[in-house]
């Protein structure tokens, strides 16, 4: 089985680092032109089509913050007027501002759910316009284990990450009509810069709930969001699916 997306044009929303850049980097390897859209550094996703484009593969930083409706504009006219279609949306950008419940300030909770929740809905709203016209799409919402799970001091980013569960499966069924399929993809412990700074204790207790016995690795969930982005997928909707090494069985 060999994934290709030759001819589909797919936004990355936070795309420049992270597990965004490996989904921005294998949507291109798998033949899509990428808009890696990112908030403020500039270098690291202009890094990235650099590595899209040696790669032989086809790229497009755009800045904007999903967060606001004024982002969320931008971002979509740029891709309608360079490219004039858009088949797959991947809602990955996400903060985090960690804190217990009763020390948490509003603009902390505010934050998570701006980007986190507010930004999927902004984004899957603008992109339900040339997916609909086109009777045809793929979006993917990168939820998080703790929307599944709770998490001891992150009540906001649990509450957005389960947030952005319910509005997968409504919005799956609503576009289902349309061919458009949403699906939402759950990471468990990733290897990123966030989980480099885990001290080796923290590191050691995090690993006895993980049956694999390993942190992901950014590839894990891109090569299932490629999966979701292609034809093989057509026939899932409203789904979670986690890759978080057996930590959440459902
Ligand atoms: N890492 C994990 O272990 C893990 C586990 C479960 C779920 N997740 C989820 O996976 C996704 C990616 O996580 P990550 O760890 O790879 O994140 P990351 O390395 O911190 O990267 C975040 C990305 O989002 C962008 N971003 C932040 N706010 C934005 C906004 N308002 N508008 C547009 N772009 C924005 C950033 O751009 P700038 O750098 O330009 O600000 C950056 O490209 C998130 O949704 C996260 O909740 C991660």
């Amino acid at each position: 089985m060999q994934i290709t997306l030759n001819g589909r044009v797919a936004i990355v929303t936070g795309g420049s680092r992270g597990i965004g850049r490996a989904i921005a980097e294998a949507l291109a390897a798998a033949g899509a032109t990428v808009v890696v859209n990112y908030k403020s550094n500039t270098t690291a996703a202009e890094d990235v089509v650099q590595a899209i484009s040696l790669a032989g593969g086809h790229a497009v930083a755009v800045q904007a913050d999903v967060s606001t409706a004024e982002g969320v504009d931008a971002l979509f006219k740029a891709t309608a007027d360079t490219y004039g279609r858009l088949d797959v949306l991947v809602n990955n950008a996400g903060i985090t501002r960690d804190g217990l419940l009763l020390r948490m300030k509003e603009s902390d909770f505010d934050a998570v759910i701006d980007t986190n929740l507010r930004g999927a809905y902004l984004c899957t709203k603008a992109a339900l316009r040339p997916m609909s016209k086109a009777k045809g799409g793929r979006i993917i919402n990168i939820t998080s284990v703790v929307g599944l799970m709770g998490n001891a001091g992150q009540a906001n980013y649990a509450a957005a990450k389960a947030g952005l569960i319910g509005f997968t499966k409504s919005v799956a069924r609503e576009m289902a009509s349309r061919a458009i399929t949403v699906n939402a993809v759950a990471p468990g412990y990733i290897a990123t810069e966030l989980t480099d700074a885990l001290t080796d204790q923290v590191r050691a207790a995090v690993l006895e709930t993980i049956p694999l016995g390993r942190l992901g690795s950014a590839q894990d969930v891109a090569s299932l969001v490629c999966f979701l982005a292609s034809d093989y997928a057509a026939y899932i909707t409203g789904q979670t699916l986690t890759v978080d090494g057996g930590m959440v069985m459902q």
